[in-house]
């Protein structure tokens, strides 16, 4: 699939190198202002320098107040042909087919960080315009950095930013927590961090077997009246813990809907 990425940042190259890395791309080409040793093969400075020629695949991968001026730019020729993926957070369909003349079908992808390890988690959204073998294949290209699902209405993406998009800094912070609480109980910053990783890195691995169910795994450690139920129960008091989680994740759906709103 020839394909063109416009925007080779800490996403950019994120997806691109995955892709290249699985096959699944073969011809690559980039277009980002801070490439270094750019010129020919296949890597370029400015928008104006890539060949005229049509690509099958558009990433575009720069901040969302720059999107609408990428894709502008691009020739009738460049994009006759191409589905455009966009990244850009909070950029709507309906300003990304403005932007684009409505001269191509586009997809909006909602990715996290963590693709950046391939152990990412993507919302897609497409209107009715993309075929199905374009999204066949684009669902092909973000399970190659983790989990893909596709959703039915552009405002799930909204939602999709909330839950998994904002999610690995919620995993962060409470480990950042776990690892403060773990030194005033004696231990030093260095063991109580790594701890902290690891746990975050074998409960999730636990929540990735076949068929796991939360609160199961939660059950089978914590026996009655143990240490664990202790905790739980100080987390689990007036349902505190899961208000808090709902009252936060509900501020970054309301947070995205706004930037959306003047994408
Ligand atoms: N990182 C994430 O976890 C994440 C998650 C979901 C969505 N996203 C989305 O991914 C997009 C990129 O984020 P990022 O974290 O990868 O940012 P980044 O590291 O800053 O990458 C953006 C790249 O695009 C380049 N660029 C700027 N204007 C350009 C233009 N007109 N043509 C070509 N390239 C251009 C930038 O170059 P200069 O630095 O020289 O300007 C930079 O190298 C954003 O829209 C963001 O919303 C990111």
């Amino acid at each position: 699939m020839k394909t063109l990425f416009i925007g080779y940042g800490r996403m950019g190259a994120a997806l691109g190198d995955a892709w290249l890395a699985t096959g699944l791309i073969e011809q690559l080409s980039i277009v980002d202002p801070g490439l270094t040793g750019a010129g020919g093969d296949g890597r370029y400075t400015r928008l104006a320098d890539v060949p005229d020629e049509a690509f099958e695949l558009i990433v575009l991968a720069v901040k969302p107040a720059y999107a609408s001026e990428a894709l502008a730019g691009l020739s009738d020729r460049q994009c006759a042909q191409a589905c455009v993926i966009s990244v850009a957070a909070g950029v709507t369909q309906a300003t990304l087919s403005a932007a684009l003349g409505q001269r191509c079908p586009v997809v909006r992808a909602m990715p996290n960080t963590p693709v950046l390890a391939g152990a990412g988690c993507t919302g897609l959204y497409a209107g009715d315009e993309l075929e199905a073998s374009q999204r066949t294949r684009i669902g092909q290209l973000f399970e190659a950095v983790g989990l893909a699902s596709w959703v039915t209405t552009e405002s799930q993406l909204d939602a999709v930013t909330a839950i998994s998009g904002s999610g690995p800094a919620y995993y962060h912070l409470f480990s950042e927590a776990l690892a403060q609480a773990g030194v005033k109980l004696g231990l030093t910053a260095e063991l109580a961090g790594a701890l902290a990783a690891q746990t975050a890195f074998g409960a999730a691995t636990l929540q990735q077997q076949r068929h796991a169910d939360f609160a199961e795994l939660r059950l089978a450690v914590t026996s009655p009246n143990g240490t664990t139920a202790a905790a739980i129960e100080v987390f689990e008091n007036g349902e505190k813990l899961r208000d808090l989680v709902e009252a936060a994740t509900a501020a970054a759906y309301r947070r995205s809907v706004e930037l959306s709103q003047n994408s």
